[in-house]
């Protein structure tokens, strides 16, 4: 069997396994870890503590394979004139063993379905790093566009420059079967 084939059919047959939570305090020092695994960046408390709070708590997803943590999708809302407000996506990752299963893809697709329900939602963006040419690229996927670079973003990474990407309604609902399996 060609290895495209074998590939597939271990995508196919990971999809049991996959399944998603909600960020809650008691498992919020796990996220911690798993974040600290995959970026380069380290976040703080506050960072954390507004994750696990209503209404934050509905953009920020977590990612299972077989019980264990592997992925998540951390977001945090902007408020603007009332009652308008921004999402920005702060961090989306997977342990490296576990991509391209689908889980990135998943993970977003909850962000942007819970947005669809938002009517008060202006957009949906977030940063790059200039060099991160997989996440830009798996972005644009999901039709977000790149907008300005911005200089010195980062203060202790190389390069320092991050790209914008953002998105605006209208966002992809899931249906009920399309839906993944949560905890
Ligand atoms: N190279 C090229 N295309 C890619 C790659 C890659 N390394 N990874 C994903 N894609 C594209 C592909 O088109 C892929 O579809 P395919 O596998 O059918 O070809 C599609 O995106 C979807 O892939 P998924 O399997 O759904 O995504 P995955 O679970 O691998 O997660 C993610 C993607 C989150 C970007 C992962 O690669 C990751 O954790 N990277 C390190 C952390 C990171 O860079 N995060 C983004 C930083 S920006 C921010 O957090 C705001």
């Amino acid at each position: 069997m060609p290895a495209d084939d074998d590939e597939s059919e271990w995508r196919q047959r990971a999809q049991k396994y996959i399944k998603f939570g909600t960020v809650t305090d008691k498992n919020v020092d796990q996220l911690r870890k798993l974040n600290l695994a995959i970026f380069p960046v380290r976040y703080n408390d506050k960072f954390y503590s507004d994750l696990a709070a209503a209404p934050t708590q509905a953009y920020t997803h977590l990612a299972y394979f077989n019980d264990i943590l592997v992925g998540a999708i951390c977001c945090r809302i902007e408020p603007q004139e009332h009652p308008a407000f921004k999402l920005y996506i702060m961090t989306i990752g997977v342990l490296a063993p576990y991509r391209r299963l689908g889980i990135g893809t998943q993970l977003l697709q909850q962000v942007l379905h819970a947005c669809a329900l938002e009517p008060n939602l202006q957009e949906l963006y977030l940063h790059v790093q200039t060099s991160n040419q997989d996440a830009i690229d798996f972005y644009k996927r999901f039709g977000f566009t790149t907008g300005e670079v911005v200089k010195d973003y980062y203060k202790r990474i190389e390069p320092p420059d991050a790209i914008l990407l953002h998105r605006v309604a209208p966002f992809p609902v899931l249906s009920k079967e399309e839906q993944p399996a949560r905890y």
